[in-house]
């Protein structure tokens, strides 16, 4: 790997650029194109339809990952998950079944608490399954079996194509999971393949936002706070857009289930808070809607990320709203992660931070 910025200022305006073609590339490496099916790439030492649970543990925008997957493995395979960040996990002691799975997420495979863990896991007889970026780190030499994810290096401290690689991974490993556990048939699974296919172009496609963030960004600089919102697998994906703001522009950020924005964040809305709205047009679309209709009541400005049927279909008054492509329901968050992240990265590049290098953080925490 010769690993320099090409063309880009920063490692991370590279990396979210390079999206299309390395989330291909782990595809590539998950999917029996001919046939429409998922084809992991190492046999697996357990069997899915034998777990009475999962339990997934990652730290900071892996464990995002590992939330989003909570909804895939739930819904697609009919998985009970229980998910927790490994700094909990590892002195919360979880009673762990015996020949169960504990899967652990991470970029760098070196993470102290993820791997903690996972040695927790593996003190407690449970199978270990590992997403990592790197596959010679301590992570995945320690896990009874690792799923790569083919990001290439990362750079940038803060995570962008490795977290849409996990994501592709930990979605093709929900639907290996359907597929053993019988809740989903072949047609279902091509269909989500299918599905799964059409991200790389989609996430090229929505990369075309840009100048229009750009803009943006000089108005979300101006923020004291900024709340994302989302349902569903937008819920996790409103906690990382306010990770990655927070991280590398220092604006205060939070993320919340937009259901909960009722039960508190709701009194801190006025005109000085923008709201960006994580709303793929899906079968809760409508929930979201009564939500962001709150946040106008309010004075809050909008920002919906969504796409040309949402955005028809709310007649609100937003800030901005950015258009993203139509996309199957299932793989929004993949393809969703692009806008989220140059959101963050114009936000930070117009206030003047340094964005591959923010203050405070390191890329990989091996200490405690
Ligand atoms: C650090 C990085 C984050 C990353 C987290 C987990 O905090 O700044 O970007 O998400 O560690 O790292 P890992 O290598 O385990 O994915």
């Amino acid at each position: 790997y010769l690993v320099d910025k090409g063309n880009h200022r920063h490692f991370m305006a590279k990396e979210i650029h390079e999206q299309p073609e390395v989330v291909g590339r782990t595809l590539a490496h998950y999917v029996d194109l001919a046939n429409g099916r998922i084809a992991l790439p190492e046999a697996l030492p357990f069997d899915f339809a034998k777990l009475s649970r999962l339990s997934i543990t990652a730290c900071g925008t892996a464990y995002y990952a590992g939330l989003v997957a909570k909804y895939w493995f739930e819904t697609i395979a009919r998985l009970p998950v229980e998910i927790d960040v490994a700094s909990e996990t590892r002195y919360r002691e979880p009673p762990l079944e015996r020949d169960g799975l504990t899967l652990v997420i991470s970029q760098s495979g070196e993470t102290a608490d993820t791997l903690a863990s996972l040695r927790y896991a593996k003190g407690q007889g449970q199978h270990s399954l590992a997403v990592v970026n790197v596959p010679t780190s301590t992570i995945a030499r320690e896990s009874s079996v690792v799923m790569p994810t083919l990001a290439g290096p990362e750079i940038g401290v803060a995570s962008t194509k490795a977290f849409s690689c996990q994501l592709t991974v930990l979605l093709c490993l929900a639907i290996a999971a359907g597929r053993a556990r019988g809740t989903i048939d072949a047609a279902r699974e091509r269909a989500l393949v299918d599905a799964l296919i059409t991200v790389p172009g989609l996430m090229a496609e929505s990369v075309a936002l840009e100048p229009e963030i750009e803009v943006l960004a000089r108005e979300i600089a101006k923020a004291r706070d900024v709340l994302y919102l989302g349902r569903g697998t937008s819920y996790p994906m409103a906690l990382e857009g306010a990770l990655k703001l927070k991280e590398i522009s220092y604006i205060h950020a939070e993320g919340y289930a937009a259901g909960e924005l009722k039960h508190g964040p709701i009194a801190l809305i006025d005109e000085s808070v923008p709201v960006i709205v994580i709303a793929p047009h899906d079968a809760i679309f409508e929930k979201t809607v009564s939500n962001m209709q709150e946040v106008a009541a309010r004075g809050g400005r909008i920002i919906l990320v969504g796409d040309a049927k949402g955005a028809a279909g709310h007649g609100l008054d937003t800030l901005a709203t950015l258009t993203m492509p139509e996309v199957d329901p299932v793989v929004a968050p993949i393809v969703y992660a692009v806008p989220i992240q140059l959101i963050a990265y114009h936000t930070a590049v117009f206030m003047g931070k340094d964005v591959d290098q923010p203050r405070n953080l390191a890329k990989s925490v091996t200490v405690e």
